[in-house]
């Protein structure tokens, strides 16, 4: 209530544009507990009950209109495929032709609309996902994504929420930040959406990135085109439904799940292009990135391309290190979410006077981890990864691994798709810092380990820096300061989200604003502050209330 009503004193005193605006208060939501016999796990349970063998059809929406495409594909449940979640259809080219056009002619008077108007509709679609909506969307987003009941829970309601009400505060508080005003002038910028409309690709792996891939643009006055990722389409269907429930009018974003390639083609053949916000893969976001470039002729402004791509990301250990802290963030690092975060570890580097102490912790975890069905068994620490295409990729580097004479693996190496597509937590030492298995992204629950001579800890820092080609996150766990020091210059580029005794995932939304550059991204920091500008095209007005009389200067007599 305090916080619902500070942001109402907020908007009275933003609508007079000479006062600054009051800053909104808004906080992280809380994280739920799901303990027995608590509320919230009597709802969820009941939410889980009703999807069960259940699939729900999901049609592509323009505008108010419901379309059905002879296109039809599934959404499975990652770890018990033969349960379809979801139906669903691509959009065709026509579609998306249609879908593009109805959003620019509906731009202008959504863009005109005050920022206050447009920031209510991200704030109450956070409270309906907080409140009435959340058992719901987490519950698709376990079987749809197959994550365990925290990893929905961070994700589909914590950061979800998180960024709607941040992003909306930081889009209202941007407009009290104004140019000066001289004597006989007023000076204005008016935080206008980009002029076309913004493409939003989604990845599977967030419902959060998808809500805010979309939301974010449309919040400044922009008009979206967002396709949802298939194997995420039940959660963000929901999501896109609170949406328009909390008052976004048709055609601002428009729901085309499509085929990634006839997506791309459209989008970047139509003039009206303004922005791609990406997240996914390396080719894949060139991919766009050269068609835009190929395209630039035809378009009426220069798209803002930005997008985030992955990571290879390090826990470099000193011998300083505290090995329980070690051990138990680089289990929960590289295994949660079955490493398909793209903040995991996936490669560590350990001096070798703590390895043995390391290497039994870390075993000794590993005996522990139950990998299985979320939802029949709550003790279960991950699931089954995203599918089958996945699990072809992760049984490769599993072969690999079996197969190079440099890598031994030391727990786990197994897999299994016949009910689900199931991998085991896998650790592997390599006896060589450059095996492609140190430098390529994964994107499962595999982590690499390379042990070094303790005091050549210096070189290896030089190594994490030079192994791999992106740059997203990474942690280095040491007690003695100076190596503290020495490691944060060595790692300057290594990683645009860098910890210190900590864990390289887990960043929260206004706390630890998330990006990397090199081959990571464009590193936008969603969550953070800067992040609404990267929707606007201002227009900055002067408007003089003196006449001007004379046309010479003094000086020319
Ligand atoms: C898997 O899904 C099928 C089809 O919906 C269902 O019949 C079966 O009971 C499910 N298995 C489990 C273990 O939930
Ligand atoms: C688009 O959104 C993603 C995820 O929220 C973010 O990482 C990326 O940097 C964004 N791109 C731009 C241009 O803001
Ligand atoms: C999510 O997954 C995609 C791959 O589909 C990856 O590129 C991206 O970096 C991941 N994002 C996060 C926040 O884990």
């Amino acid at each position: 209530l305090i916080r619902v009503q500070s942001i109402h004193v907020c908007l009275l005193v933003c609508s007079f544009r000479t006062f600054p605006c009051a800053a909104v208060e808004v906080k992280n939501e809380p994280i739920l507990g799901f303990n027995e016999g608590s509320p919230e796990r009597a709802e969820l349970q009941k939410a889980l009950d009703d999807l069960k063998g259940k699939t729900e059809e999901i049609p592509c929406v323009v505008g108010d209109e419901h379309v059905w495409t002879k296109d039809i594909r599934y959404q499975l449940s990652p770890f018990n495929h033969s349960h379809k979640l979801a139906k669903f259809c691509y959009a065709d080219k026509d579609l998306l032709n249609k879908a593009i056009l109805a959003s620019v002619a509906a731009r202008r008077e959504w863009d005109l609309k005050p920022i206050q108007d447009r920031a209510q509709v991200l704030f109450k679609a956070a409270d309906i996902i907080s409140g009435p909506k959340r058992a719901e969307i987490l519950a698709k987003t376990m079987i749809g994504q197959g994550k365990t009941v925290v990893q929905a829970e961070i994700d589909a309601a914590a950061e979800l929420i998180d960024f709607f009400r941040f992003n909306a505060k930081h889009a209202v508080e941007l407009e009290s930040q104004q140019p000066l005003d001289s004597d006989g002038s007023t000076n204005t910028m008016l935080y206008r959406g980009l002029e076309g409309f913004v493409a939003a690709v989604a990845p599977f792996n967030f419902t959060a990135i998808g809500g805010n891939l979309a939301g974010t643009p449309a919040l400044m006055g922009n008009v979206v085109l967002w396709k949802p990722s298939d194997t995420a389409m039940s959660a963000s269907y929901a999501v896109y439904n609170v949406l328009r429930e909390s008052g976004l009018p048709p055609n601002i974003i428009q729901f085309v799940p499509a085929d990634g390639p006839v997506f791309g083609d459209t989008i970047t053949s139509s003039e009206h292009l303004a922005g791609i916000n990406f997240t996914g893969s390396v080719p894949t976001f060139k991919r766009l990135w050269k068609q835009v470039a190929q395209n630039l002729d035809i378009y009426k402004n220069f798209p803002r391309v930005g997008g985030e791509c992955g990571g290879k990301n390090f826990h470099f250990v000193h011998k300083s290190a505290d090995v329980r802290s070690v051990v138990t963030g680089t289990i929960r690092s590289a295994f949660e979410y079955g490493g398909q975060k793209c903040s995991a570890c996936s490669r560590m580097y350990v001096p070798d006077s703590l390895w043995p102490q390391i290497k039994q912790g870390l075993l000794d975890i590993h005996k522990q981890l139950k990998v299985g069905d979320p939802v029949e068994d709550w003790s279960t620490f991950f699931s089954a990864v995203i599918d089958d295409k996945s699990f072809a990729r992760i049984k490769k580097w599993l072969d690999h691994a079996k197969s190079s004479p440099k890598l031994n693996i030391i727990a786990g190496g197994h897999c299994d798709d016949k009910k689900g597509y199931f991998v085991e937590p896998t650790i592997i030492e390599s006896t060589d810092p450059q095996e492609a298995i140190m430098a390529e992204e994964i994107f499962g629950p595999v982590l690499s380990v390379y042990v070094y001579p303790e005091n050549n800890y210096k070189e290896v820092l030089n190594l994490i820096d030079n192994t791999s080609p992106y740059a997203l996150t990474g942690a280095v766990f040491a007690l003695d300061k100076n190596v503290v020091d020495e490691a944060a210059k060595a790692l300057r580029n290594a990683a645009g989200n860098y910890y210190v005794n900590d864990k390289s995932t887990g960043s929260i939304v206004a706390q630890q604003p998330f990006g990397g550059a090199r081959a990571s991204g464009t590193n936008d920091k969603p969550g953070g502050p800067h992040y609404v500008l990267r929707w606007t095209s201002p227009q900055v007005v002067k408007a003089t209330h003196v006449p001007l009389k004379e046309w010479k200067y003094p000086y020319m007599g």
